[in-house]
């Protein structure tokens, strides 16, 4: 791949991409405006480049990211699903791009039918009574869902129940929310069969357990076969039962959370409805909830009232808001868009096919990278790569040398209990050719791992970079160009 400058260093003085008329009305002294001291004594160092040295540059740097729109990307737990351009020509309409939140409702009944109807098939589709689409993001519903709980003991006067339980294979966002929710967090073992070990949840129930957190189909892939038993004996202690539904892609149409015992949940759009993930948002973590939290639902929730949809602000038992209006609202009109594309029964075989593609890899690869438990698998399959870990090489080596035949690799060293894990997640988006490509790579990679171990070590070799040390880069990023910095190019 050729190197490509920065665009400063394509910079060259008084070149112009585009030159303003002359400003032909009366202008304003600026230093009247703003104060003299605020006014720059020397020109804002911006590279003085022409419109096509924009365009390469801009060109240059979007064909050198990777998404789902590039190739496949079995990224477990964040279900990287194809995104419908139907839905992103629905979020452009004009007509709900540019509604704005100020507007009074009668003018915006369309829009708020959109979110009136998202909250109904949301609540329908997981077995909830009432859900909102306030919260911007999965860790965002999950906090809510924890507010609302604490709510709902401080309600009854239960105050001492401040303890959440949270599985040893949780995503890293349960404890956080816990923890954000003012609570604190006690692990719960994992059992040889992937599922809660139904004796340690036993031993750390009691009064002070608020609640627990639990994703069903579970991190490791594998539905929670004692279910309905964990929500009673959770129940029987007092305390409420939250589902993370980040795996709501396997089960979506076939079962729901709600008929399962749980009290409230979470949804992430961008993973069952479609909508694009965002690096931390803007998405949408739809909440749905049982009717005994309903009071706690952040304000405002839209209601349809004599055929009109309004919005129902008084709530004096509310949590509060966790997002400014009625969250991402884009991101509903593409989630609406989907669901309306599907219908009950398109989304029943979305989880089929997520279900039956992830035991397809599973089954093409286990004889050499086994189940970390060997079970049929839901959505996704955690993996594990301990037979290559014998020969020196770890998952991570894995991942890094997928990226040399085209794939992006899947999630590493998640969940945290299963040692060199590689959580696979096809989604029900691809082609028995896509996973057999990708399967075929796989296993080119464990014979690569007994004959040239090196080639693994030494992976990407055609990436734009290679290795980075990803501690370093996290927390001492330095993207920023100085004047004084030395010429640097890039890759293209
Ligand atoms: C199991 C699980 N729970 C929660 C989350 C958090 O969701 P979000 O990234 O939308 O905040 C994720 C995200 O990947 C997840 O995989």
């Amino acid at each position: 791949m050729a190197d490509f400058p920065l665009i400063f260093e394509r910079s060259v003085p008084n070149r112009r991409g585009c030159v303003p008329p002359v400003c032909d009305v009366p202008t304003k002294d600026v230093a009247s405006l703003i104060g003299a001291d605020n006014l720059r004594t020397e020109p804002a160092e911006l590279p003085e480049v022409s419109e096509l040295d924009v365009v390469r540059h801009f060109t240059n740097l979007s064909q050198r990211t990777y998404g789902i729109d590039n190739g496949f990307y079995p990224l477990g737990s964040c279900t990287m699903k194809y995104n419908p351009r139907v839905n992103e020509a629905a979020a452009a309409n004009p007509a709900f791009a540019s509604a704005h939140p100020f507007q009074p409702p009668k003018t915006v009944q369309g829009s708020l039918r959109v979110i009136h109807d998202l909250q109904t098939w949301m609540a329908e589709i997981t077995g909830f009574d009432v859900a909102t689409m306030q919260p911007p993001a999965g860790a965002s519903g999950e906090l809510l869902c924890l507010l609302m709980i604490r709510a709902y003991h401080l309600s009854r006067n239960d105050a001492q129940r401040t303890v959440i339980l949270v599985p040893d294979s949780a995503h890293g966002t349960n404890p956080a929310s816990a923890a954000r929710a003012g609570c604190t967090v006690q692990s719960v073992k994992t059992n040889e069969r992937g599922s809660t070990d139904l004796q340690d949840l036993k031993s750390h129930l009691g009064p002070h357990v608020a609640a627990m957190m639990l994703t069903n189909p579970n991190t490791i892939g594998l539905f929670e076969e004692n279910i309905l038993e964990i929500c009673d004996l959770i129940h029987q202690a007092g305390a409420q039962v939250f589902c993370d539904g980040a795996n709501m892609n396997a089960l979506v149409g076939i079962a729901r959370p709600g008929d399962m015992g749980f009290d409230c949940m979470h949804l992430n759009l961008h993973k069952t409805f479609s909508t694009p993930h965002g690096g931390g948002g803007p998405g949408c973590g739809c909440v749905a909830v049982k009717s005994h939290l309903e009071p706690f639902l952040p304000s405002p929730v839209i209601q349809k009232t004599g055929g009109e949809y309004v919005l129902d602000e008084d709530r004096p038992r509310s949590v509060g808001r966790v997002h400014t209006w009625y969250g991402n609202f884009l991101m509903n009109v593409r989630a609406w868009a989907y669901v309306r594309a599907y219908g009950a029964e398109g989304l029943s075989s979305i989880a089929k096919y997520a279900v039956l593609n992830a035991n397809y890899v599973q089954a093409r690869i286990r004889h050499e990278f086994p189940p970390a438990y060997d079970r049929v698998c839901m959505h996704e399959c955690v993996l594990t790569a301990s037979n290559q870990k014998k020969l020196g090489v770890r998952a991570f080596d894995i991942s890094k040398r997928l990226i040399d035949y085209g794939f992006h690799p899947p999630t590493n060293y998640f969940p945290l209990i299963v040692p060199e894990a590689l959580m696979i997640e096809p989604t029900e988006s691809e082609s028995k050719q896509t996973l057999d490509a990708f399967c075929d790579a796989m296993l080119k990679i464990a014979e690569e791992a007994r004959t040239s171990p090196e080639l693994l070590h030494s992976a990407p070799h055609n990436a734009p970079v290679g290795r980075l040390d990803e501690a370093w880069a996290a927390k001492n990023l330095d993207v920023r160009w100085k004047p004084s910095s030395k010429p640097q190019t890039v890759k293209a």
